[in-house]
């Protein structure tokens, strides 16, 4: 089977692009990960698997921004452009570009806690259960159809590092998943809907 061909985008420490390498997937070719931050902890995990890396630098307005950076993602030809701690807000236009082929993944159960800090949002909230949500990327901020969740409990010592260092576990289990299945051609995003073996999916973290 012809591997699929995906672009990572991280701005910070990379675990869970470390999670996509890691997993090895015999489906998937990271032809290189972008940062939007030179010192980005997560270009040494590329640069350690020999896999390109690219920076893009400051630019003067977030169009030119954009447009370099769809130039940027283009020259791979990826299938897929995975979102991990890519932490830029992105243009309608450039999101449309990549309609159905371009996915997030966000530190909460999505719709709960969009934007940043979830995991004190949802001690705050004094929610019983918190997680992590794969979605496909549109126009509007985290709230794009989601392919995967994962739960966890969130305990009466929990504090916000102890909270996302739970949810990030889950994190580094269900990216290589939702990419897998995109790279077996299983996972669509048709209409709006997320297909998975042309079945509209269910979400929760029962799915595998
Ligand atoms: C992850 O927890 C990811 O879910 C979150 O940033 C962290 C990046 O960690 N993303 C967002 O908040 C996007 N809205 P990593 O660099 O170690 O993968």
């Amino acid at each position: 089977m012809k591997k699929l061909p995906i672009v990572v985008l991280i701005s910070g420490r990379g675990s869970n692009l470390k999670a996509i390498i890691d997993a090895q997937d015999p489906l998937v070719e990271i032809k290189a990960v972008i940062s939007n931050k030179s010192k980005a902890g997560g270009l040494l995990y590329a640069k350690q698997a020999n896999i390109a890396t690219e920076v893009l630098g400051k630019f003067t307005s977030k169009l030119e921004f954009d447009q370099a950076l769809q130039t940027c993602i283009d020259k791979y030809q990826p299938k897929l452009v995975v979102l991990a701690g890519f932490m830029r807000i992105l243009s309608p236009e450039f999101v449309n570009h990549y309609q159905g082929h371009i996915i997030n993944i966000h530190p909460s159960l999505l719709p709960e806690f969009k934007g940043l800090h979830t995991h004190k949002r949802a001690l705050a909230a004094k929610v019983k259960q918190h997680g992590a949500s794969v979605h496909f990327v549109t126009a509007e901020l985290d709230a794009g159809p989601i392919i995967i969740q994962a739960q966890v409990p969130v305990l009466a010592n929990d504090d916000e590092n102890i909270l996302a260092a739970r949810v990030l576990n889950e994190e580094h289990r269900i990216y290589p998943q939702a990419i897998h299945w995109f790279a077996e051609g299983r996972l669509k995003l048709y209409k709006q809907q997320v297909l998975l073996d042309n079945q509209p999916i269910e979400v929760s973290n029962e799915n595998f």
